[in-house]
């Protein structure tokens, strides 16, 4: 089945002749769940079905776009509009009129909404998970697991929909009461990648939402119709209209916007994941606008394999964390940091691993499968042009684009069909390589060697990322050590690089992030401002710092012979 797409919710509302259609077509309308929605709105630019009134309205935007399945080529999952700036505009226009309502709404009621996303969610997660392995190619098991993501998210989030805690703190003055309050932000765009097309957009929209704020949201136009899904179920779970606005740009178009949107504060906070080099362009223009984005980047993580190391294990995590997902992950691993005294072992039995990895069509029981889309495919092929001379390349019979005249050992399904590529595992790696400084978003990893844990730390540090690090070690010792010198946001002992539970903090510095943290109670910071209270019920004006009482100490006092300890 083919899904034709236009920036929703356009389709959503049936034929588009006024609202008296779409309220009937949708059983959660905004003005059921008690969230008012004034009439125009439906035939506002972002409310219309009139896909053509809007793509004129915008000259040279509008053309299609065709997300296709990596897998399967000729299989087109969507055909989108992508819009101009002035529709990413509109829809913070439509999200700042939307959000009032949104924030009157109490909190513990913002949090049924979000459980009813993360039950709708539930209920149709294997067909969210199919989804997302059509349209992006990654594995079945590994879709179901991005699918309960948001279930684990929506899940943490409906509790703080009880939460959201102010405090009541004492004042210097008699008959006086402080408070502080958290207070939503306003409207976030969220501007988001296609690897993980689902989980990640959860965890800025649950929280977004709980908090009483409005969303504009852009995801990667490779994964469009996954992006739909999504949303579809949030405005089914009760999300009002305007409260979560979809919108398919470029992302050309997309920063257009967001700068025209932040010049007229309808923005107040932007939420992006993505690469460095964009995240540090929207890091600039928020900052122009005295606002600190939250910043989601990339990663070029280490994993170090001590001496002591079981090395089984360090071979198991290595293959997930480096192959898994194609290497398409920001948590995905960068470099191998590995002993020297058991780097020979460790090396030969990875590559082994490696060899024997099925890789294949997505659906099937594989590592990995193709890459998420064409680019990604190019992008991976210049970075194989960076194997030098003192490299030496492992882990399959070849390298590149698995093909009839390239062939991969025990591939499943059919190649032809789809942007398939070799593993790759490159030895000898130097700390001054493009391949050790630079994030390569793909089946590849670099392997190094170290002596002492200070030099293993080091090189970790390098590349300056610092979103994901591994250490596989038998001491704990070495295991704290690590964890104490190395500049990563995450760290795990013997465990993966990638694959971080739902409700710890998830962020980067360095390249990676500009310290922002989501999931778990951490990202509430992101998506509430904190106000306080100062409430005097004395019925008279007192002043702060200068009509306070006050209490001398006697600072001369010394303690007399019979209380002094020496005799
Ligand atoms: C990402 O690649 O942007 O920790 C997110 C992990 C996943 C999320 C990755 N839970 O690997």
């Amino acid at each position: 089945m083919l899904l034709v797409l236009g920036a929703a919710p356009h389709t959503v509302y049936g034929d588009g002749t006024g609202c008296a259609t779409a309220h009937t077509e949708r059983p959660n309308t905004p003005v059921e769940m008690g969230c008012p929605v004034e009439a125009t709105q439906c035939g506002s630019v972002i409310g219309s079905v009139d896909s053509t009134r809007q793509a004129t309205s915008e000259e040279g935007y509008g053309q299609q776009y065709l997300s296709r399945n990596p897998a399967e080529w000729d299989d087109v999952v969507a055909r989108v509009r992508l819009d101009g700036p002035d529709t990413l505009v509109s829809a913070a226009r439509q999200a700042r009129r939307a959000q009032r309502e949104w924030a009157r709404v109490p909190a513990p009621v913002r949090g049924r909404v979000v459980s009813g996303f993360g039950r709708l969610v539930e209920s149709n997660k294997e067909a969210l998970a199919s989804l997302v392995t059509r349209e992006i190619g990654k594995p079945y098991t590994e879709a179901l697991g991005e699918v309960q993501e948001i279930i684990d998210t929506c899940d943490y989030f409906v509790g703080e929909g009880r939460r959201l805690y102010g405090q009541t703190v004492p004042s210097e003055m008699p008959d006086k009461q402080l408070f502080t309050f958290r207070a939503p932000v306003g409207v976030a765009a969220v501007i988001t990648a296609g690897n993980f097309p689902v989980a990640v957009p959860s965890w800025y929209l649950a929280p977004a939402l709980v908090c009483g704020n409005a969303v504009v949201w852009k995801p990667a136009e490779y994964a469009a119709a996954t992006a739909r899904a999504l949303a579809e179920l949030a405005w089914r779970a009760g999300v009002p209209e305007g409260v979560l606005n979809l919108v398919y740009a470029e992302g050309e178009a997309t920063f257009e916007g967001l700068s025209a949107a932040l010049r007229e504060g309808l923005v107040d906070k932007v939420g992006f994941t993505g690469s460095s080099r964009v995240g540090r362009e929207i890091g600039e223009l928020c900052g122009r606008h005295l606002q600190s984005p939250c910043l989601e980047l990339g990663g070029k993580n280490p994993m170090v394999v001590a001496a002591d190391a079981d090395l089984d294990l360090a071979v198991e995590g290595a293959l997930f964390s480096g192959w898994g997902t194609a290497g398409q992950r920001c948590t995905s691993l960068g470099n191998l940091i590995v002993h020297r005294d058991v780097h020979d072992e460790f090396v030969r039995r990875l590559d082994h691993a490696l060899r024997e990895a099925t890789i294949g069509n997505p659906t099937q029981d594989v590592l990995y499968g193709p890459m998420l889309d064409r680019k990604f495919a190019d992008r991976f092929e210049q970075a194989l042009a960076e194997t030098a001379s003192h490299h030496r390349v492992l882990g399959s019979e070849s390298t590149g684009r698995i093909t009839d005249s390239n062939p991969r050992k025990g591939f499943r399904g059919d190649h032809s069909t789809g942007l398939y590529y070799h593993p790759v595992m490159v030895d000898g790696v130097r700390a001054d390589d493009f391949l050790f400084r630079n994030e390569v978003f793909g089946p590849i990893v670099g392997v190094t060697t170290f002596e002492t844990l200070d030099e293993a730390v080091e090189l970790g540090n390098l590349p300056g990322y610092g979103l994901s690090a591994a250490v596989y070690t038998t001491d704990p010792g070495t295991a704290f050590r690590f964890r104490e010198g190395i500049n990563a946001g995450m760290v795990s002992a013997n465990n993966s690089t990638s694959g971080a539970e739902a409700h710890l903090p998830f962020g980067g510095n360095g390249e990676s992030g500009n310290g922002s943290r989501l999931s778990g109670m951490w990202v509430i910071d992101q998506f509430t401002r904190w106000q306080s209270l100062n409430w005097d019920f004395s019925g008279r004006l007192q002043k702060a710092q200068m009509d306070v009482g006050a209490v001398e100490p006697e600072l001369d006092y010394r303690l007399p012979t019979e209380l002094r300890g020496h005799r």
